[in-house]
C-alpha cells in the first residue's frame, strides 16, 4: 500500500472531503483534519469560497467562449462537479479531470457522467510532472492542444513546496492563444500565525504544504493577462451580490485566487 491509500496516513483529499462535510475520509483523515480546525476554524469556510470560486471561474471561462477544461487536482467528487458547471452552460464542453491520488481515482466514475454532446475523462497524473498529465493518451483524445484550453489548479499548489512557477509555465507553453489558467491557493498574508500552524501539522503528517505571498501568486501567472479585479481572496472574485468581504472573512478564508489569458 502506498502513503495515498494507507489508512495510517491522512491524506490531503480526504481532509478537505471532511473539511467540506463528505463521507470519504476515515478516522486518521478527522484526527488530522480536527488538529487543523482548532488553529484554523474557518478553514470549512475555506473550503467552501473556493468551490464556489470554482463554480464562479468555470461559469467565466465558459461565457469567454472555452469549451475544452482541464481540471488538476479535482479531489473527490463534490456535486456541482467542474464538469457539470461547465456543460450546465454549454453542454459540448469537452472536461479532463487529473489527479495523483489513487483514492481520486477510485471515484472517478462520478466524473464521466458528461452530456452526450460533451466528453468527460479522468486520468491519474501528477501536476509536478506536467508531461504525465499534458502528454496522457486519455488527454489528447478529448482535448485539442492547438484550440484554447481553461486550466485550472484550485485549492492545488498550497501541497507543492518548490517549483511551482515552473511547473504552472510548462503548462502554460504548452496551451495555445486565448488558453486561460485558473489559481486558486492559501495564503499566510492574513493570518500569519493560523496558516504558519497549519502549515507545519500538514507537514508533520507527510503532506507537503506551502502558503505564498501575494506577489508569490501574482508571479504565477507571469507572462498571462489576468482578468479583473486580478489576484484576490476568492470569495472577492467577481462575487455574487451578498458575499462577505470582511477582513475577518479574508482570514477565515486564507487564499488568493485569479484568472489570466494566454496572449
Ligand atoms: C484540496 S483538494 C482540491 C479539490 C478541488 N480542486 C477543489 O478545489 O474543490 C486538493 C487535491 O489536489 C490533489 N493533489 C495534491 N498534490 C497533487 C499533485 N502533485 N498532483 C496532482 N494532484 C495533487 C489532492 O489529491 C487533492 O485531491
Amino acid at each position: 500500500m502506498d502513503r495515498n491509500t494507507a489508512l495510517d496516513q491522512p491524506h490531503s483529499a480526504r481532509m478537505y472531503d471532511y473539511f467540506l462535510g463528505g463521507k470519504d475520509n476515515y478516522e486518521v483523515d478527522r484526527r488530522a483534519a480536527e488538529e487543523i480546525l482548532r488553529v484554523w476554524p474557518g478553514i470549512r469556510t475555506a473550503a467552501q469560497a473556493n468551490r464556489q470560486f470554482m463554480h464562479r471561474s468555470t461559469r467565466f471561462l465558459v461565457d469567454a467562449g472555452i469549451r475544452q477544461l482541464l481540471d488538476i487536482g479535482t479531489g473527490i467528487p463534490t456535486e456541482p462537479n467542474l464538469h457539470q458547471i461547465a456543460q450546465q452552460a454549454a453542454p459540448e464542453s469537452r472536461v479532463v479531470y487529473a489527479d495523483n491520488d489513487p483514492l481520486v481515482m477510485a471515484h472517478a466514475r462520478a466524473f464521466m457522467t458528461g452530456t452526450a454532446q460533451g466528453r468527460t475523462t479522468y486520468i491519474q497524473g501528477d501536476v509536478t510532472k506536467p508531461n504525465s498529465i499534458l502528454r496522457a493518451p486519455r488527454l489528447t483524445e478529448i482535448l485539442d492542444l492547438s484550440e484554447p484550453v481553461g486550466v485550472s489548479m484550485i485549492a492545488l499548489l498550497h501541497f507543492v513546496e518548490s517549483g511551482a512557477g515552473r511547473l504552472v509555465s510548462e503548462f502554460v507553453d504548452a496551451l495555445a492563444s486565448g488558453s486561460y489558467l485558473v489559481i486558486c491557493t492559501a495564503t499566510a498574508d492574513f493570518a500569519p500565525e493560523q496558516v504558519a500552524t497549519a502549515r507545519a501539522i500538514y507537514r508533520s503528517r507527510g503532506i507537503s504544504a506551502q502558503d505564498r505571498t501575494r506577489a508569490e501568486v501574482v508571479e504565477l501567472f507571469s507572462g498571462l493577462e489576468l482578468v479583473e479585479p486580478g489576484v484576490v481572496p476568492p470569495h472577492q472574485w467577481r462575487p455574487n451580490a451578498l458575499t462577505d468581504v470582511s477582513a475577518s472573512y479574508d482570514a477565515e478564508v486564507s487564499c488568493y485566487a485569479g484568472v489570466a489569458r494566454k496572449p
